[in-house]
């Protein structure tokens, strides 16, 4: 079934995609910056589904290690020396909340955001599709957010980039039997708000959704080659709302997540 990468592994919605992926017979290669925890993920699905898994540590925030991984994205099985085999899936998952807001908040933490979520967004996925159009097969899903179409300070922003682009690069790809996929997904229960220290208990159950059920639709959404995928009717109407509503509506629930 082929190889699929998944940024952002050990947790959350790129766990789930881990071993949705491994369940539908694909071999992984799985980053993230814990190595004993990647290390202990890749035991697991090996034991349970029987594919291949390798673990590249990676810290998408640090040039040379994103350099490192797109290095095995380029891989195109051709070399001999190398049993490798090419990359048939890119899922770019791997990101955070900045959880402060930009004016007095810390630099770091915003150039951290853009690294993660924009520069390794784009740097894999050229090393990707360079590959995968080669070879007339592939596709690219990349993990922005219902936030997106928010004014909600530079996380909201880093991911209408990944929306924008991901529409772009689709457009591109047309007719190259590669594909790109943009998920934008609501609140979903995974280890992301803890991570950053957020208190949501102003969510109410309705809000949230599950990672297998977010993972298991856009996997569908990617089988279909649909460019935008929404998981749910609820958010499907939210980001509905959010297109429609004058900015300056939408710029009032502003905040930074
Ligand atoms: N949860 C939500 O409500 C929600 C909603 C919309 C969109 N999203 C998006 O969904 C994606 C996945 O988030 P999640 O909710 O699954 O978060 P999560 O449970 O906190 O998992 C984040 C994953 O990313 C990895 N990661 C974080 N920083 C990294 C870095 N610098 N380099 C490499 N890997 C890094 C983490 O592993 P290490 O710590 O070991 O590196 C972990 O595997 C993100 O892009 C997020 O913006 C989430």
């Amino acid at each position: 079934m082929g190889t699929a990468l998944v940024t952002g592994a050990t947790a959350g919605l790129g766990l789930e995609f881990a071993w949705q992926l491994a369940t539908a017979r694909h071999d992984l290669v799985l980053v993230a910056r814990d190595e004993d925890r990647l290390e202990r993920v890749a035991t697991q699905i090996r034991a349970a589904a029987g594919v291949r898994v390798e673990v590249l540590s990676a810290d998408l925030s640090v040039h040379d290690d994103v350099a490192r991984v797109a290095d095995r994205l380029a891989v195109t099985g051709e070399d001999e020396q190398d049993d490798r085999r090419p990359v048939g899936l890119l899922v770019n998952n791997a990101g955070f909340a900045t959880a402060q807001h930009f004016v007095g908040g810390e630099l770091e933490t915003e150039l951290r955001a853009v690294d993660v979520m924009v520069r390794a967004v784009v740097q894999l996925t050229h090393a990707a599709v360079g590959q995968m159009t080669a070879r007339g097969r592939g596709a690219v899903l990349n993990v922005a957010s219902v936030a997106a179409l928010t004014a909600g300070g530079t996380y909201a922003a880093a991911k209408a980039y990944v929306r924008t682009f991901t529409e772009a690069l689709a457009v591109e790809l047309k007719g190259t039997g590669v594909t790109a996929t943009v998920l934008c997904p609501g609140f979903v229960r995974t280890e992301f708000h803890d991570r950053a220290g957020l208190d949501m208990d102003h969510v109410p159950d309705p809000g949230w959704l599950d990672a297998s059920y977010v993972v298991s639709e856009a996997l569908a959404d990617v089988r279909r080659g649909v460019v935008i995928s929404t998981p749910s009717v609820r958010y499907k109407a939210a980001a509905a709302l959010l297109r429609l509503a004058p900015r300056t509506a939408v710029r009032a629930l502003g905040k930074y997540r």
